[in-house]
């Protein structure tokens, strides 16, 4: 029996039920459909809308119903409309006309909204926890490989000295935007919808501040029509966990490419690789691969959400129950990847040497050859072309920077003395570049260390 009936004279088709239930996606959000109809009939037995003795027996049905869904006594009706709709006859086949009165005050309109916005902001919290995680260990990494030379590239050509640990710090930076960005959503939607019943409020005396506090929202919503027609907290959050994926995706590529016998940066560790069914001698990112590819779809579920917004006129229209397969996979996938993601990148070997050797061909402390001279006097673009003669020099007789003879150098300008030899060392290179921000290992430790107190302190 539907909660409609009365209006209707039949059952609905059986094939419309199953197209128009959302019971196989929404009764994830059981628990909080469960304790936002508590704190509903809480309110309503304290402000004597609904006898305290009745909302005393809804509560402690409630969390029976609760207790007996977690331990597995109770199953979910897969052919109910949606979880509003099976909680509520549950309660009532449990306890009769005092179940009836859960829903006075109430419309599944706003309690929809409730339950997604009390699922998400747990989700924040879970997906902030894995971020931190995730950036605790690229500072710890970080620290370790604080003077571990590699080229830095542009345009995936070496470009200049930097060093792993400074690399990974990039990341760090990347996913703490992130947490800002986690952070603000969270403090966004942290508002009570409920008490805006199907569009219009109730004419019922309510206490919503009091709902809003026994559910730990900061505050109530100040529209009625917004607050069941709203989805934005579902755009934001989605909008934010994409962009987070897009920061691993961007990672994994690097990973992958690390990896290869082209680069040889780092290996991955068995537990996290996979081999090929004919190729014996391979081993895989896969999880690399999969965090890369899985970003599409996290994109994917942005514009789902944008798209289903986008032509809805005010307030609650039924093309809003897509929110939730789209938000829920948005947030069920980068929490998976995190998952693969964080140890692999925790137990991933770093081969140092492999670094250093690439950083020593590609000419990569030519900028500082340059730099080299306008110390000695020179106007940049001079020193700059001089460089560019000796580069060119050295790629036809196959040597580097660091193997020219100096008679060679003293050919095209006669400024270079010895010294220029220690000014274009690699650990030089990298040392001097110790403006804020920079690579010099003692920033990366620096900065690691003030963000890992950070992470701790919060
Ligand atoms: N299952 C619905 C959803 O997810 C709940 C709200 C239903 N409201 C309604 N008026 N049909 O959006």
């Amino acid at each position: 029996m539907k909660l409609w009936a009365g209006r209707f004279s039949k059952e609905i088709d059986q094939k419309t039920n199953d197209f128009n239930s959302s019971i196989s996606f929404d009764s994830r959000m059981i628990e909080e459909d469960i304790q936002g109809s508590i704190a509903h009939a809480t309110m309503l037995g304290s402000c004597g809308i609904i006898e305290q003795s009745e909302a005393d027996l809804i509560c402690k049905e409630l969390k029976q119903i609760c207790t007996d869904i977690l331990n597995g006594t109770l199953s979910i009706a897969p052919n109910a409309e949606d979880v509003h709709t099976f909680v509520e006859g549950e309660l009532t086949q449990r306890i009769g006309v005092s179940g009836k009165r859960l829903h006075t005050a109430r419309s599944r309109n706003d309690q929809v909204a409730l339950d997604i916005r009390l699922y998400l902001k747990k989700e924040c919290d879970l997906l902030y926890n894995q971020i931190t995680e995730l950036i605790t260990v690229l500072c710890k990494k970080a620290i370790v490989h604080k003077g571990d030379v590699m080229p830095g590239y542009t345009h995936l050509q070496r470009a200049q000295p930097i060093t792993f640990g400074h690399h990974l710090m990039a990341y760090a930076e990347m996913l703490l935007r992130d947490l800002g960005r986690l952070k603000d959503a969270k403090a966004r939607m942290d508002e009570l919808p409920l008490g805006a019943g199907a569009l219009a409020g109730t004419t019922y005396p309510l206490n919503r501040s009091l709902t809003a506090q026994l559910l730990g929202f900061d505050r109530v919503t100040n529209n009625s029509l917004d607050s069941v027609a709203d989805r934005d907290f579902c755009v934001e959050l989605a909008s934010i966990v994409a962009l987070a994926m897009v920061h691993l995706s961007r990672f994994s590529e690097e990973i992958i490419l690390w990896c290869s016998w082209e680069f040889k940066f780092v290996e991955l560790d068995d537990a996290f690789s996979t081999g090929s069914s004919i190729m014996p001698q391979k081993k895989n990112p896969d999880i690399a691969e999969l965090v890369r590819g899985k970003s599409g779809r996290v994109i994917g579920d942005v514009v789902t959400l944008l798209t289903m917004l986008k032509g809805l006129p005010l307030a609650y229209n039924k093309d809003m129950q897509e929110d939730k397969e789209a938000i829920f996979d948005a947030v069920d996938t980068l929490k998976m990847c995190l998952t693969a993601f964080i140890p692999m990148i925790e137990t991933m070997k770093v081969l140092p040497e492999n670094m250093r050797n690439a950083a020593a061909r590609g000419f990569i402390n030519a900028t500082d050859c340059a730099d080299y001279l306008v110390n000695k006097g020179l106007a940049f673009r001079d020193a700059y072309k001089i460089t560019g003669t000796l580069v060119a020099q050295c790629i036809e007789q196959n040597l580097t920077l660091e193997t020219l003879p100096l008679e060679d150098y003293r050919t095209v300008c006669d400024t270079f003395d010895n010294d220029i030899y220690n000014a274009i060392s690699l650990d030089r290179c990298v040392n001097e570049r110790n403006v804020l921000g920079a690579p010099a290992p003692e920033n990366v430790q620096a900065q690691a260390t003030r963000v890992l107190k950070l992470l701790t302190e919060q």
